[in-house]
């Protein structure tokens, strides 16, 4: 392109962060990676000694006065996405940040208003799996006309049982299930539908194995229907209990035929046929299924920053996702059909 790398400082050097991290140091064009920050030194220690980054934050206000600082990269939790992604604003930084926007709609409204103050900003908030190779494919064939009016999306995430319940420590901060896990599968119905207006929703779910998860309101499967305006709807199912792998998959169902992305989440091409019959090994978890898209969403970011153009995903996108979550959530609590009314602006 010709232009000067951006200068990135990476937020949240977790499970997360560490991955945007390395691919920024060592595979994004146009990237270059000039600060780490967490409050934790050995994840900082971590990106100075494994990738080289010259500077070390423990808070995000320190790097944000690191000279010559184009744009941050937020892997944090949740509940601190609003404030930081504001701070960076207000900075004059671009800002990347991982999903969910925020836990509740007044603070993804605070964002879109500090967003409207920066408009030369890009702000582009994590959905990965529109930039999934497959999922790109099938959003094509669909603008195409491929499969008529699409009306109908299933989508699941479903997450191997880790019988650590490693998960469980996070869920107080997450938002619960629908917001952590489903909001993937929320923008992918938006995104394929033609980003409907939402009208109601009912969602359940049992604790089928992490009976911690009771004391905060979560659960470890949950369902959910979604209806949208014009006869569009998606059905929902998000576990953390998986027995075979890490198995998420989307069915889009058109007037003139359907779509399947991702429906055995086999590992590779290797068939096993022995005793237990023929089979195939299944992806371990998000990262090995999603890598690719993870590498290529991080490059758009930087081609976008780089070439001033807007993101492919607007906050609004996230905001829609936050609250069709938020309501699932509610949903989930109160046993109750949750309706949700036209959002303006
Ligand atoms: N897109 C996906 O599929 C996907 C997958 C996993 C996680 N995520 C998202 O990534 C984000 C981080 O999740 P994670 O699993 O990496 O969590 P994590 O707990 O492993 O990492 C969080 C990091 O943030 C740091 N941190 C906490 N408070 C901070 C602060 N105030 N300032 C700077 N750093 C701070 C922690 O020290 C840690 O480095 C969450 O929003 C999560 O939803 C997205």
């Amino acid at each position: 392109m010709g232009r000067a790398p951006v200068r990135i400082g990476m937020v949240g050097l977790g499970r997360m962060g560490k991955r945007h991290a390395d691919n920024l140091a060592r595979r994004v064009d146009g990237a270059e990676l000039v600060a780490g920050c967490s409050p934790i030194d050995d994840e900082t220690a971590w990106a100075r000694e494994v990738l080289g980054v010259g500077a070390s934050y423990r808070e995000l206000a320190e790097l944000l006065r690191h000279p010559g600082l184009d744009a941050v990269v937020l892997a944090t939790p949740a509940i601190v996405h609003v404030d930081q992604i504001v701070s960076a604003l207000e900075a004059g930084k671009h800002v990347f940040c991982e999903k969910p926007l925020a836990l509740d709609l007044a603070d993804c409204l605070r964002v879109e208003e500090a967003a409207a103050r920066h408009p030369d900003k890009i702000v582009m908030v994590g959905f990965v799996r529109r930039f999934d190779p497959s999922y790109r494919d099938a959003y094509r064939h669909i603008e195409a006309g491929g499969i008529g009016r699409p009306f109908l999306v299933r989508s699941q995430t479903g997450d191997q049982l880790d019988p650590s319940g490693f998960f469980v420590r996070f869920a107080p901060t997450s938002g619960g299930i629908f917001l952590d896990c489903s909001i993937h599968d929320i923008d992918l119905a938006r995104w394929f539908l033609g980003n409907p207006r939402p009208r109601r929703v009912f969602a359940t779910g049992v604790v089928a194995v992490h009976h911690d998860l009771t004391a905060v309101g979560d659960v470890d499967n949950g369902v959910a229907v979604v209806e949208f305006a014009e006869g569009r709807l998606a059905c929902l199912y998000a576990s953390r209990t998986l027995a075979h792998g890490h198995d998420t998959h989307t069915e889009i169902i058109g007037t003139a035929g359907s779509l399947m992305v991702g429906q055995n989440p086999r590992r590779n091409r290797v068939e096993i046929a022995d005793a237990h019959g023929v089979r195939n090994l299944c992806v371990a978890d998000f990262y090995e299924r999603f890598k690719e898209a993870f590498l290529l969403e991080i490059q758009e970011f930087v081609d976008c920053v780089r070439a001033g153009t807007p993101p492919p995903l607007t906050l609004r996108d996230a905001t829609e996702a936050t609250r069709i979550g938020l309501a699932l959530a509610e949903g989930q609590r109160s046993g109750r059909v949750v309706e949700l009314a036209e959002l303006g602006g």
